[in-house]
């Protein structure tokens, strides 16, 4: 009988995208996927460590698995992904968790088939986590959760070390896949049916200044609109990297999607320089003001924090008004989490957890309104849809993403199939969602 495997994944694309490859290699060598958790002879946490409270669910899941690996002695439990590539989380496994068998980072995935050998071969616990990168390995096997759409990686790890970020330590140096490989793959996705990529790395602006050439993160796109894919999209953008010549390929390329995620992180100019943000609220509100007049259909959604260190009133005013002046389609917001090894967890930080929670609960209530309203200005319009699939809930209800990424519940008329490309009329809006009929 074959072994089974199951994966749990946490975090961001990139990691969704890492499970798809350690789902693809474990099917080369004989594994297939185990319905539930409990069917598995392996089990696998692909793990996330960009605040707190990711960690603290992996650990709650862990010390979960520990009966069914009492039930079960010979499953294999194993952690992967960012958290692996942190001393103080390994040593905790280690002293901790004994019925974890296995740890690997994330610049050694393609050795999970020799590591799961030594597992089995010596009984033993196996960890290796590799420091440092070291060169891209393609080629990998992949299975990929979905036939329509699909994330390709273009690049690895981040150079910008943001204060308050623990994504370059787990992660590496900016690392850029050849354009070649890259392109290949969207054509090749695009024979087998899929409609639409998403393109992904922690700072998709920098893309191929390792490469030289003269490529660039807008020469890629161009390059890639030119294959058969209906769709493409990406994330994530830094503002500081966001090139003109960039915004011109969006506003020329109807195949781009009118969807751009460019996190601002704070609006306070003081903070972002204690962040290492590298731009001044007027250089981001220049920005963002400077897209919305070239490519005016298109949705901006970003990131923020609250409550980074030393944080005043006044500062957070300044992301509040950022908010209201950009008016942003969608926001998600995080309250800082301080991480072991970066500079910012070593500021002073007096800002009360209270006071913290209250100035999200402020933001998010104002970004809501904002968010309605944009969804409330799309009643009316014809949209086209990459339809996904019908709501679990109500079979007769399906669900599709609009170019500027706006998911649509939608009652279809005649025939619909996931993974078609259809136009909706939107007839209603919610904060989060709109509502439309699908056009016969
Ligand atoms: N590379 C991307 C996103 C990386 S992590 C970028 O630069 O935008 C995703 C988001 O998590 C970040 O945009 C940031 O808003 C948030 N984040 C990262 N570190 C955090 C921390 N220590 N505390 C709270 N939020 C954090
Ligand atoms: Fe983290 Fe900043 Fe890099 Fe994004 S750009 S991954 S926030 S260090
Ligand atoms: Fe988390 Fe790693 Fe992504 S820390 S956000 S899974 S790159």
């Amino acid at each position: 009988m074959r072994q089974k495997y199951f994966i749990t994944t946490f975090g961001c694309q990139m990691n969704v995208n890492d499970s798809e490859v350690i789902a693809g290699i474990l099917e080369s060598i004989g594994y297939e996927s185990a319905a539930t958790i409990e069917a598995a002879d392996l089990v696998l946490l692909n793990t996330c460590c960009v605040r707190e409270n990711a960690e603290n669910r992996t650990f709650g899941h862990i010390g979960n698995l520990k009966e069914l690996k009492e039930k079960k002695p010979d499953l294999i439990i194993g952690l992967c992904g960012c958290m692996a590539q942190e001393a103080n989380v390994v040593e905790k496994i280690r002293e901790s968790y004994p019925h974890v068998d296995l740890v690997f980072g994330t610049h050694n995935l393609h050795q999970l088939p020799e590591l799961l050998q030594k597992v089995r071969e010596t009984s033993s616990r196996v960890i290796e986590v590799w420091d440092s990168e070291g060169e891209i390995h393609e080629g990998l096997p992949i299975k990929r959760d979905e036939t329509f759409r699909a994330w390709v990686t273009i690049m690895y790890g981040c150079n910008n070390f943001c204060t308050y970020c623990i994504v370059p330590y787990v992660r590496g140096r900016e690392r850029s896949r050849k354009p070649e490989v890259i392109l290949e793959t969207v054509r090749d996705l695009a024979a087998n049916g899929v409609k639409e990529v998403t393109l992904l790395g922690q700072n998709v602006n920098s893309y191929g200044k390792d490469i030289g050439d003269g490529w660039n993160f807008a020469r890629l796109l161009r390059e890639l609109a030119k294959t058969d894919i209906a769709r493409i999209r990406f994330q994530t953008s830094h503002p500081k990297d966001l090139s003109d010549e960039l915004i011109e390929v969006i506003a020329a390329e109807p195949k781009i999607c009118r969807h751009l995620h460019l996190p601002f992180q704070a609006g306070s100019s003081r903070i972002l320089k204690l962040m290492n943000r590298q731009y001044t609220k007027e250089q981001y509100l220049e920005l963002a003001q400077k897209i919305q007049q070239r490519v005016t259909d298109i949705a901006l959604t970003t990131d923020i924090i609250v409550g980074f260190p030393g944080e005043t009133d006044a500062d957070f005013n300044d992301t509040l008004d950022l908010v209201q002046q950009v008016r942003f389609d969608g926001a998600f917001t995080f309250i800082y989490s301080p991480r072991v090894g970066t500079p910012a967890a070593k500021m002073e930080d007096p800002t009360p957890e209270e006071v913290k929670k209250e100035r999200l609960m402020k933001l998010i209530e104002i970004q809501n309104k904002i968010s309605l309203g944009k969804n409330q200005n799309l009643v009316g319009t014809l949209q086209e849809v990459l339809i996904e699939g019908s709501s679990e809930k109500d079979a007769a209800i399906w669900s599709g993403r609009t170019s500027q990424n706006k998911l649509v519940h939608f009652e279809p008329a005649g025939q619909v199939a996931i993974g078609d490309l259809g136009v909706v009329r939107v007839t209603g809006a919610k904060t989060f969602t709109l509502e439309g009929k699908l056009l016969g």
